[in-house]
């Protein structure tokens, strides 16, 4: 039985702490201000594509998925979310995030209708906004997909907490599943990770990172690649 803590972090809004881990899901230094750096700014607003593929791995809190769904409603762009995860959240636990208090207006619908639609069904969530969310285990076989993707999220637990997740074989099943021109971000800056992005094919820069962090990764496929 896995025991989440509810922790507030730097901005107000939510996380959980995972004592057995030592592991929480989001920075303490700002959770909504983090996937907002990392995943919508440095991912998928900074690709072009008209009507984006998203895939993340680490579905969670769901968090990354609702900022994505508000953005692609205020830009009007049409926008399909693959998310996976193998460890689902008790609903008592998700009831307790103040994610939609903190942004506001669309927010408390679009997450409950997030959590509401069934899993392994591509569903719309908004007009702009479809989502399917799939339960698998990324470090077994089975769980490739038949859509390739624009933008890739790569929201693991850390490298030091659960090694399995980042290896080079998962990078490179990733890479495969990355259109031309896509991009794959996370929130890890470490040398071993950026290497085996590199090694795996992707064009991997050093950015930034949120609050707390000096540096992010983003690892684009170039046409030709
Ligand atoms: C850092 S949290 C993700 C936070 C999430 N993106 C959010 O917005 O709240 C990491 C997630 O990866 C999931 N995870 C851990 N191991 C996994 C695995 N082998 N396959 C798929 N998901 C996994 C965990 O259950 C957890 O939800």
């Amino acid at each position: 039985m896995i025991d989440y803590q509810l922790k507030t972090t730097s901005d107000g809004s939510h996380t959980l702490y995972i004592p057995q881990i030592d592991e929480q899901y989001h920075s303490l230094n700002g959770a909504v201000t983090e996937s907002l750096h990392v995943f919508i700014e440095n991912g998928y607003l900074y690709n072009s594509s008209l009507s984006p593929v998203v895939l993340e791995v680490g579905f969670g809190t769901g968090l990354n998925c609702l900022l994505t769904a508000l953005q692609a409603e205020k830009l009007k762009r049409a926008t399909t979310y693959l998310t996976i995860d193998n460890n689902l959240l008790p609903p008592e636990v998700i009831s307790q995030l103040n994610y939609d208090k903190i942004l506001q207006g669309s927010a408390k619908n679009l997450f409950s209708t997030i959590h509401k639609i069934p899993w392994e069904v591509k569903t719309p969530v908004s007009e702009y906004f479809e989502l399917h969310k799939i339960n698998a285990d990324v470090t077994k076989p089975g769980w490739q997909l038949k859509e390739l993707c624009n933008i890739i999220y790569f929201d693991a637990f850390g490298p030091d907490k659960q090694p399995d997740m980042w290896k080079e074989e998962i990078f490179r099943t990733l890479f495969e599943m990355t259109l031309p021109e896509g991009v794959f971000v996370t929130y890890s800056a470490k040398g071993e990770v950026r290497r085996r992005l590199t090694k795996v094919g992707y064009t991997v820069e050093r950015l930034t990172g949120p609050p707390g962090k000096k540096e992010m990764l983003r690892g684009r496929k170039w046409r030709i690649n």
